[in-house]
């Protein structure tokens, strides 16, 4: 198996979803290869969940690394789970146009481009 869809798959494991159960692995490939994961992180609260996509950005970048060559999200769902919309503009903004796997438990694996999911987006080059 790719070894970034399985790091996503690996890291789902781990998700804190005691509320809606829902559990989401993410996995980025950085410029050097190294794999960073991530897991949703719900909150009692509902509002300050963070999903997995976005944990697995922010603990890259905490660990010095700037770019990105592919994303992967893993969830049990026959229909593929996409990143939401605040994670497609995290990603948009760190990740730029890369190439997003998706899949989920039983072997089912979809391909986007991040400019895909995401079309005209709003970044620093308006600013
Ligand atoms: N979630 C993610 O972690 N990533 C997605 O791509 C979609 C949704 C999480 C947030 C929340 O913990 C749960 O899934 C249900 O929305």
């Amino acid at each position: 198996m790719d070894p970034l869809l399985a790091a996503a798959l690996a890291a789902r494991e781990n998700a804190f979803a005691p509320f809606s159960k829902f559990k989401v692995g993410a996995a980025l490939e950085d410029e050097g290869g190294r794999i960073h994961t991530g897991c949703n992180v719900e909150n009692a609260t509902y509002g300050l969940t963070v999903c997995a996509e976005r944990v697995a950005v922010f603990k890259a970048i905490s660990e010095g690394a700037r770019q990105f060559r592919r994303v992967a999200v893993a969830a049990d769902t026959d229909a593929l789970t996409p990143p939401c919309g605040a994670c497609r503009q995290i990603l948009w903004e760190f990740c730029g146009d890369a190439d997003v796997v998706l899949a989920n438990l039983k072997g089912k694996v979809e391909r986007y481009r991040m400019s895909a999911l995401l079309p005209k987006p709003f970044d620093q080059s308006f600013l």
